[in-house]
């Protein structure tokens, strides 16, 4: 079991068996039990990201998240990227709105120990990205990149800071989608018939999406869109996930 902070800051999370639980949304940021796994069953696999880093008419990658959190899903797709020979750029775009403390991040490393995570570096860049944001409440986009070792291809991450009524809008255009929102019933406005009309302008042909949901309005409302919506096995004990393809 992860260990949890002696003096979690004041903020609204607080720690349930060493996995942050966010108070304002009643809800948990990963699975307590293999969430490393989850995130790479559930996003990783569910949009075939490995045969898209693969394709060799590709020269970048576009993965669109809603909701970075803790970074989980960021760091199993850079490990996943990472353990490729040859494989193609990645710009991986979130948004988030209630940025976690530095603290709380940190637990994460502390959770996937043998895992290299939060860096000094990338936590020192994400503090400023969130303190320029909240100073001016306009310059909300937060960049990072990584080279790769092998070929030169480089991962590109961009979070933009606000609520995603105002992030969402600014994405270009995806080729693989994360919808992972807390669950719909407790953070409606992640899964809203407008979030997911701008999330479809966002697409680009082809593009898939995975998410650990499989509420009956979400695959109505996506399949209305234009997308097939396939249910498959969920992580662990959860019965149904659902991906798909527009
Ligand atoms: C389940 S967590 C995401 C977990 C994350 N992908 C990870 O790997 O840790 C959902 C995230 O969505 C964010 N969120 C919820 N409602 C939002 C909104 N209206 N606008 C922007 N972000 C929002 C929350 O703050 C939270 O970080």
């Amino acid at each position: 079991m992860p260990p949890t902070p002696k003096n979690p800051p004041n903020v609204d999370i607080e720690f349930k068996d060493g996995v942050p639980v966010s108070k304002l949304f009643d809800d948990i940021y990963f699975s307590k039990q293999g969430g490393f796994e989850e995130s790479h069953y559930v996003f990783v696999a569910g949009n075939e990201i490995e045969s898209k880093l693969d394709q060799k008419n590709l020269t970048t990658l576009y993965i669109g998240e809603l909701g970075f959190g803790s970074g989980l899903n960021l760091f199993v797709t850079l490990d996943t990227w990472k353990s490729f020979k040859n494989p193609t750029s990645v710009e991986f775009v979130s948004l988030e709105g209630y940025p976690l403390t530095e603290d709380i991040l940190l637990t994460l490393n502390k959770s996937y120990p043998n895992k290299n995570l939060w860096s000094e570096d990338l936590i020192r860049s994400y503090e400023n990205a969130i303190s320029v944001w909240r100073k001016t409440q306009i310059e909300n986009l937060w960049t990072y990149s990584w080279d790769h070792n092998d070929n030169g291809s480089r991962f590109t991450l961009k979070v933009f800071l606000g609520d995603i009524s105002v992030c969402l809008p600014h994405f270009p255009p995806i080729q693989a989608w994360y919808l992972d929102g807390f669950s719909p019933g407790k953070n409606p406005d992640m899964w809203s018939l407008d979030t997911l009309k701008i999330m479809r302008e966002k697409s680009m042909p082809g593009t898939s999406f995975a998410t650990f949901s499989s509420a009956g309005f979400l695959r109505r409302n996506l399949t209305e869109l234009g997308f097939v919506v396939k249910k498959k096995k969920g992580f662990g004990r959860k019965r149904e996930m659902i991906s798909g393809l527009l």
